[in-house]
């Protein structure tokens, strides 16, 4: 499974992929929005594109079709490794399957319904983006949308990856595993905390204990 990293955050960004643990990067408005400050987004997107080695999220903001097409083109236009991020509307699947014509690939996002998914696959998506926590939030079970859509993609052999976003906490990437998304995004913390169990602690603490009584190096 590929791990994103759900940031627009250059220094978590730097820090994960100098640890190799990361396959791309997937950011919305609000996670841009966080850490622009006066800075231009296309530079940020770019510095990016610069630093990880793999598909690379950029979302549109026009909400009508043509307007999506203009932005997706000068978003691609920034990078190789630059996706289109399109919302979920009927203008979203249109601007997507134009944008897969014109050879770019397209992260369909903010997708909550199996018939949502199922559109996005017809529309070429490359990726499709449900946000499991969101559901979640509202006492759904966000975890099941991702086992049904991998169900459907895989009964009529749809080739679109399911991208399992709007993960919150270790058990969420497990069980997006468990499900067979393609690949999952994490905000840097939930990446850390995945590395972490207090038996590896515990465990650490006493090997080096115990070596200390040698007083010997290696
Ligand atoms: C996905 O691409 C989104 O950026 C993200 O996963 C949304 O997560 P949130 O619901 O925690 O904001």
């Amino acid at each position: 499974m590929k791990i994103f990293l759900d940031t627009a955050d250059l220094g978590e960004i730097r820090r994960a992929a100098d640890a190799g643990l990361i396959d791309g990067i997937t950011t919305n408005p609000s996670l841009v929005a966080k850490v622009a400050g006066k800075r231009d987004p296309k530079e940020i997107y770019l510095a990016i594109c610069e630093t990880v080695d793999g598909p690379v999220s950029l979302e549109v903001v026009g909400v009508d079709k043509d307007t999506m097409l203009t932005e997706g083109r000068k978003l691609a236009a920034i990078h190789k490794n630059a996706v289109v991020k399109v919302p979920l509307t009927e203008a979203g699947l249109k601007a997507c399957r134009a944008l897969v014509a014109e050879g770019i690939r397209v992260n369909v996002t903010l997708c909550f319904s199996v018939s949502q998914a199922l559109l996005a696959a017809k529309a070429g998506a490359t990726y499709i983006s449900p946000f499991v926590g969101r559901i979640d939030d509202i006492s759904g079970d966000g975890m099941e949308l991702i086992e049904q859509i991998r169900q459907v993609y895989d009964n009529y052999g749809f080739k679109t990856e399911i991208l399992a976003a709007s993960l919150r906490h270790p058990l969420h990437v497990v069980q997006a595993m468990m499900a067979g998304s393609d690949c999952c995004t994490i905000p840097p913390s939930v990446l850390w905390q995945l590395s972490k169990h207090p038996l590896t602690d515990k465990g650490l603490e006493t090997f080096l204990k115990d070596w200390e009584t040698l007083g010997a190096r290696i």
